[in-house]
């Protein structure tokens, strides 16, 4: 059942620009008011959302389903075990029949040529809920939060301290469209690519203490992402010495925000004082997935909505 809307996809932050991004943000706001309001929002009545789930997830899952209701609309959830994804069906055959059925698809997958091959293959919106590469809804929230807090992020310096996974990746893409600075620091043997990254916005830190000086906002995310526990050991030995502590929060920008995507290790990435102290926005931050998810699915299905 496709819309009569033309099919844009949302596989990583780039896919989108900065008039976009602030078209999504601003209805953000205006769902999350009507949310708190409990006021009834029903504009995707008889839509479906599939999601497909092929790691774990908590918050992903929570937000675009319970989001999608929200929404008017029902959520379907799948997940590699109990479908035919799991026994070797073709991510192209799923991407056709899911889309036949369905009027938008979230999928949270490992390479990020899986679910470019899916979306390839549908008829329908496609949005990236996680992958090894990207992680775009998770930045989406969080720079919502940030201006949120603090006002437009353009012209400020974001820490990121830890390692150069999916999340990174996102920050770089959205350093380019909304105008920001990333302080990058991550051990050696976990640095980023260069050739997967298409912006200057960005300075090489050795010392993570150093990367967090003058910051407007400090980033850390766990120290070994889904689909690479095998590296766990060496990874916590690569990793000391990069916990995001007070003495390092102590470095940064006085009105400086603290932001994790969650889960969080305390102890590891992150001290339990700079979690679960003042200038930490984690938990609005993992609330505006909710808001700004909804935001994008209505987009994605119906356009630029006023009203
Ligand atoms: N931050 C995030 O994506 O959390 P989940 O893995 O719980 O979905
Ligand atoms: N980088 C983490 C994010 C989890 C939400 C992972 O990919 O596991």
């Amino acid at each position: 059942m496709p819309g009569t809307h033309p099919i844009k996809h949302f596989l990583q932050f780039s896919d989108f620009s900065l008039d976009e991004f602030e078209h999504v943000f601003q209805r953000a706001a205006v769902i999350k008011r009507k949310f708190k309001a409990y006021e009834v929002y029903h504009p995707l009545v008889d839509r479906t959302l599939v999601m497909v789930f092929e790691k774990s997830s908590t918050r992903t899952r929570l937000s675009f389903e319970a989001g999608m209701h929200q929404l008017g609309g029902a959520a379907i959830y799948l997940n590699t075990r109990d479908s035919q994804l799991g026994r070797g069906e073709p991510v192209e055959d799923a991407g056709q029949v899911m889309s036949r059925m369905c009027d938008i698809i979230m999928v949270r997958t490992f390479g990020q040529d899986i679910i470019e091959r899916f979306a390839a293959n549908s008829r329908v919106p496609v949005i990236n809920g996680l992958t090894n590469e990207h992680h775009p809804c998770q930045v989406l929230a969080d720079i919502f939060t940030y201006v949120e807090h603090r006002g437009a992020i353009a012209g400020k310096t974001v820490a990121w301290i830890g390692d150069a996974n999916n999340m990174l990746y996102s920050w770089l893409q959205a350093a380019e469209v909304f105008g920001f600075h990333l302080n990058i620091a991550t051990p050696p043997g976990y640095d980023i690519e260069h050739d997967r990254v298409e912006t200057g916005r960005f300075t090489i830190f050795s010392n993570p203490s150093d990367a967090c000086a003058g910051a407007h906002l400090v980033t850390t995310d766990v120290w070994t992402s889904m689909g690479y526990e095998k590296e766990n050991a060496a990874r916590l030995e690569a990793f000391d010495g990069y916990i995001v502590d007070s003495a390092k929060m102590a470095r940064a920008a006085p009105e400086a925000l603290f932001m994790h995507c969650l889960p969080a290790h305390r102890g590891e990435e992150v001290s339990a004082d700079v979690i679960d102290g003042p200038q930490s926005v984690v938990w609005d931050e993992a609330e505006n997935r909710l808001h700004v998810q909804k935001a994008l699915i209505e987009y994605l299905l119906l356009g630029r909505v006023t009203e």
